[in-house]
């Protein structure tokens, strides 16, 4: 694969305007101003304890859970920059690292390294801003479920794949497209400083989108058939633990809600019984994955179905 073939065909870098698209050097630090005026914090379809009776018997809490809910998404994007992204962004950027890419991609990288920190920066910040203005403290946040189960999916393996590990977790982050940070910048119900730090946000990731999918084109051909076996059934795995619901956080934030913990532990119980998650949702990490043919190995191929992300 040259470096041509990498970079998207022609050899231009996706980055090529990054001084006048990238949101650190393009727009402003949101601020947190005005008042709420009846504008919501955070989707409230995506809490789904809002929906329980035992939530729904006290009114006064629905407010506290979606602060909460805002503020473990932030922490949430703060933590997927800081544990998986801007390490692997690193490696690829240093001078005689373990993964050597083409010179564009390489170039590329500094400036993921870049986004990446201002958006770790601009998500914990946010937090601070907004619990001021709302005056509900951040005091249900917590390091995300998906940091200790990627640890646990990354400790099975054998040492020398854990290397390739990380980096292909950054794949699977960069490749997934949230659904947060689809809907929320068009979702006219939040408060507007909600909706644009988050569309800052999801402009960039396009970029960063068809970047990690030309690593993954890039890398997979130098795998050896080990490697793609043992890394792409993890795969399915590595998508459910991102993307699925974060059972401890939710817990933290009915307790900061006032309620007991036997209570929280009903809620959270009845609210998040594991349900498959919608293929559709991880559609494009499928997709770069299927299109290198990894899912022709049998094994990899069963992973995927297991989880239902076949397609
Ligand atoms: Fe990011
Ligand atoms: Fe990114």
């Amino acid at each position: 694969v040259t470096a041509e073939v990498a970079i998207g065909g022609g050899g231009v870098s996706f980055f090529q305007h990054w001084d006048e698209l990238a949101s650190v050097r393009a727009r402003p630090r949101r601020l947190v101003t005005g008042g709420l005026n009846g504008a919501l914090l955070f989707p409230p379809e995506h809490v789904p304890m809002l929906a329980h009776p035992l939530v729904q018997e006290r009114a006064e809490v629905t407010d506290i859970l979606l602060a909460h809910s805002l503020y473990q998404y932030m922490y949430f994007t703060t933590a997927v920059e800081q544990y998986t992204v801007i390490p692997v962004t690193t490696r690829f950027a240093r001078e005689g690292s373990d993964c050597v890419l083409p010179t564009p991609m390489r170039r590329d990288a500094f400036k993921i390294c870049t986004d990446e920190a201002w958006h770790a920066q601009f998500s914990f910040e946010f937090i601070e801003d907004m619990a001021q203005a709302t005056g509900v403290a951040p005091i249900a946040l917590g390091e995300p479920a998906f940091v200790d189960q990627a640890e646990r999916i990354k400790a099975e393996l054998e040492p020398s794949l854990r290397p390739l590990f990380d980096i292909v977790f950054a794949i699977v982050t960069e490749t997934l497209i949230s659904k947060y940070l689809y809907d929320i910048p068009r979702d006219e119900r939040l408060h507007a400083p909600v909706r644009e730090t988050v569309a800052d946000h999801a402009a960039d990731e396009g970029r960063h989108h068809a970047y990690f999918r030309a690593v993954l084109r890039h890398l997979w051909p130098t795998l050896d058939r080990r490697q793609r076996t043992e890394l792409g059934a993890v795969v399915p795995r590595l998508i459910v633990a991102f993307l699925g619901p974060d059972l401890p956080a939710a817990r933290r934030m009915l307790r900061a809600a006032g309620f007991a913990g036997p209570l929280a532990d009903e809620v959270v119980g009845d609210c998040y019984r594991h349900t498959p998650l919608e293929a559709a949702q991880a559609a494009a990490t499928t997709a770069a994955f299927r299109e290198l043919g990894a899912l022709s190995d049998p094994r990899v191929r069963e992973a995927f179905e297991q989880e239902g992300l076949a397609g």
